[in-house]
């Protein structure tokens, strides 16, 4: 299986009948990205491995080194998915050149294809820039975590008129800025669909709609790491109770010395 390519996914408009929605998922690790490449169309090495890996409490402190050696790990373990990488708060908002250079430092010390950034309007300019300049660019509107404190939280978006017709005029701007697919997260579903209607490029929901062009989830929130996790999320398993399960058995046959037993301790040739 050859890696899939950038201007493959831009052409990639799920039209329903030959061409299906694309499957994005974050991996954060070599190891997971073996586990999820072959089903994935896009692995996101995405920021929000603050909370999950880290134990932030927002993406805010995240560092481009962070975000470089998740993403070449990432890398690493993939060999079919399009590696895509969260660009860090700080890292891009200053200016197109400062993004060109964080941009560039990540895809250089990593491999990966392309990078991901939050902002509508305001970053078209920048997208363009770093797209003219061999950097393909996802882009992130709606519900965008990296503006929590301007935002206050992350609640849905969308909710009045203006925001609505800003959130579908800010999809329309990176689409003609050159973005390559936009992420639509937190969003109510109407404006999901009124923006994927309204742009070239794919869209990938998250709390989003089954109507965008793809779908992406936090793959620890799907597998159930996490008590807690925003409505938009479906789990589909429940990894914290079987790791809790097993730990468990572990720790008593340590204390119980059953474990280890003759299967895995060495003994001296017999005669
Ligand atoms: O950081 C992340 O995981 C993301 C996705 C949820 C889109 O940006
Ligand atoms: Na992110």
């Amino acid at each position: 299986m050859k890696r899939l390519t950038v201007p493959k996914i831009r052409a990639h408009k799920a039209d329903g009948e030959t061409k299906q929605p694309l499957v994005m998922l974050t991996a954060y690790t070599a190891r997971q990205a073996q586990l999820l490449d072959a089903h994935c169309d896009i692995l996101l090495v995405g920021d929000s491995l603050a909370q999950v890996i880290y134990g932030l409490p927002s993406t805010i402190p995240v560092t481009l080194d962070m975000m470089a050696n998740h993403a070449a790990a990432v890398v690493r373990g993939s060999y079919h998915a399009v590696v895509v990488v969260d660009m860090p708060f700080g890292s891009y908002e200053a200016s197109k050149e400062q993004a060109f250079e964080s941009a560039s430092r990540l895809l250089k010390e990593s491999g990966a294809a392309a990078v991901k950034l939050e902002g509508g309007e305001q970053m078209a300019e920048t997208v363009a820039f770093l797209n003219q300049r061999g950097i393909p660019v996802m882009g992130h509107v709606g519900l965008t975590p990296q503006a929590v404190n301007v935002l206050g939280g992350y609640m849905a978006r969308g909710r009045d008129d203006a925001e609505a017709r800003k959130i579908v005029g800010d999809a329309k701007a990176l689409d003609e800025a050159g973005a390559f697919a936009i992420v639509l997260e937190g969003v109510l579903e109407p404006i999901a669909i009124e923006a994927t209607k309204a742009v070239s490029c794919p869209t990938i929901g998250i709390g989003a709609s089954a109507q965008c062009d793809g779908q992406v989830l936090v793959t620890e929130d799907m597998l159930g790491m996490f008590e807690r996790v925003p409505r938009f999320v479906k789990k589909y398993e429940n990894i914290a109770e079987v790791i809790d399960r097993t730990v468990a058995q572990y720790a008593e046959e340590v204390r119980a010395r059953s474990f280890p037993s003759a299967d895995q301790t060495y003994q001296p040739k017999k005669g």
